[in-house]
């Protein structure tokens, strides 16, 4: 039985107040969810996060790292930098990154590997942007991204990453992707998994991303295949990350 993985990705948004919000927020008595809850705030917020979200369900995810422990690295944080602020989860391979910063599958993996090395676990984003999509490229392509990691981590290192499928045209755009078109691709990342490691691609966590709002988490959530959501601009709102937590049960 996989435990549902919310996630909520502010990306460069949110305030000091709003981390103040989220933690009195799920303080509240009430609040029941069976699903592990993850914020990722942007660096500048980690410690507040960690004081106002102690007590609360909401575990910390940071948005990226350096694949380097320390160095001349103007700008960047590193893996250990991050755990010693409470990091549990980090994202990599958001399609963000790989468009904006140039990361591409190569960059990803070291990103994986220096997060499981510092004992976080990285939440691979994988997907396919429109014109791959009408292309017929879509499995391709998210196979590929998912591959290039998934294939060359050890099968210890392997249980502990969760995938977010994200197709890019569904980003921020309100156009989420139908519950069928979502199951489609998590079934084939599942299938391709399991031909390393059967057991795995059962624990394997599945993550959809793009659009998902409070109206539409239950019907996503109910596919066979997804086992969470990695929520972008639902997230910068409580009572609306507070629904989706509890549409996964
Ligand atoms: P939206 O939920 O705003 O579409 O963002 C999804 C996302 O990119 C989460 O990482």
């Amino acid at each position: 039985m996989r435990k549902p993985l919310i996630a909520g990705n502010w990306k460069m948004n949110g305030s000091a107040e709003l981390i103040e919000a989220f933690g009195q927020a799920f303080a509240e008595d009430g609040f029941s969810s069976s699903a592990e809850i993850l914020i990722h705030p942007p660096f500048p917020y980690l410690e507040a996060a960690r004081r106002a979200f102690s007590g609360t369900c909401i575990e910390i995810g940071a948005q990226t790292l350096n694949p380097l422990h320390s160095g001349a690295r103007t700008g960047e944080v590193s893996g250990q930098m991050l755990r010693e602020f409470g990091v549990e989860y980090v994202l990599v391979g958001h399609s963000e990154r790989r468009q904006l910063y140039q990361e591409g599958d190569e960059q990803v993996y070291d990103r994986a590997l220096a997060a499981l090395s510092v004992g976080i676990k990285p939440i691979l984003c994988v997907g396919e942007t429109l014109e791959e999509r009408d292309g017929g490229q879509t499995e391709a392509v998210v196979l590929r991204q998912v591959g290039h990691v998934m294939a060359r981590l050890e099968p210890e290192q392997r249980r502990r990453v969760a995938i977010a499928y994200e197709p890019v045209w569904a980003i921020g755009t309100g156009r989420t992707a139908t519950p069928d078109q979502a199951q489609a691709v998590m079934a084939s990342i599942r299938r391709y998994q399991a031909q390393f490691d059967r057991e795995l691609a059962d624990e394997l966590r599945l993550l959809y991303g793009g659009s998902m709002n409070a109206s539409n988490a239950s019907e996503l959530l109910a596919q066979e295949d997804i086992d969470g959501g990695l929520i972008g601009g639902a997230s910068l709102k409580v009572d609306d990350f507070k629904a989706i937590c509890q549409s996964a049960g």
